[in-house]
């Protein structure tokens, strides 16, 4: 049977309340795989980001817009919702050096209270993998103005490898996660026109034998740099797609 969506609430929030994730290994991965595609998202964001100033702005999964927002970044207000008060009080303290309007609320991101048409932009990093996502849709639709857009990075999970990786290493992720697949897609096209960017299949690949060369240093390597611009060539081709890890999702409202 489907684990009620409430049940799955308590544990993300206890989860990330307690920080309860054992990430170290996988850290050391992404330090070499992600090396220069973190520079590469780095610079869609800032072009996406544009798209942010004097503009309404939620984040759903809320603190992703620290690491996200450059000193040109600024929303006429940024609204920051998560279901851990931890997370939440992370955010708050990097807010108070901000001089645009940020408020915070405790709330589900499968349930949003706001009102309709409250909101320009809704955006989330490595957040739509762990809701319901055909009601936090239906949610985002609702919450955003006519023509209003999305932004979303998160991660993939229709590369056999990746399956297998996750399978084997359960304590990187919260129980009930379940990275994109091509069900998600639909899902979201249902409600959103929107385009994507592709990350993270060969620097994957080329990141590991990087690690085990190098150690957990010297990331800014040949062998992370072939894997990257294999990527980018590759990630061109549709067909390709779903070896891919990660995914920058942008769009606007149908
Ligand atoms: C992988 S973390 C991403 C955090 C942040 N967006 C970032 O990129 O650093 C997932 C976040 O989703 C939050 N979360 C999980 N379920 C949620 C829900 N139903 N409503 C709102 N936030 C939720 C967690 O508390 C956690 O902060």
């Amino acid at each position: 049977m489907k684990k009620k969506l409430k049940k799955i609430n308590e544990t993300e929030k206890e989860y990330w309340n307690e920080g309860k994730l054992e990430r170290s290994k996988i850290k050391k991965l992404r330090r070499h795989a992600f090396y220069y595609s973190y520079k590469r998202e780095k610079k869609i964001l800032d072009k996406l980001l544009k798209d942010f100033n004097n503009k309404k702005v939620l984040e759903i999964g809320s603190y992703s817009w620290a690491a996200w927002f450059n000193e040109n970044t600024a929303p006429k207000s940024l609204t920051c919702i998560n279901i851990s008060e931890k997370e939440l009080e992370k955010g708050k303290h990097l807010a108070s050096k901000k001089d645009f309007e940020i408020n915070h609320h405790l709330m589900d991101a499968n349930n949003l209270t706001f009102e309709n048409g409250s909101f320009d932009i809704v955006f989330g990093g490595a957040i739509l993998h762990h809701l319901d996502i055909k009601k936090t849709i239906h949610h985002i639709h609702r919450v955003l103005k006519p023509g209003g857009k999305i932004i979303f990075l998160e991660p993939l999970n229709m590369n056999p490898l990746y399956k297998i990786y996750r399978k084997m290493n359960p304590k990187e992720r919260t129980p009930d996660e379940h990275a994109l697949v091509s069900s998600d897609f639909k899902i979201i096209r249902e409600k959103f026109t929107f385009d994507h960017y592709f990350f993270d299949f060969f620097t994957v690949l080329f990141g590991f034998i990087s690690l085990k060369i190098f150690g957990d240093k010297k990331y800014d390597n040949w062998i992370n740099k072939l894997g990257f611009n294999l990527d980018v060539f590759f990630s061109k081709i549709t067909l390709l797609h779903s070896l891919f890890a990660r995914v920058i999702i942008y769009g606007s409202k149908k």
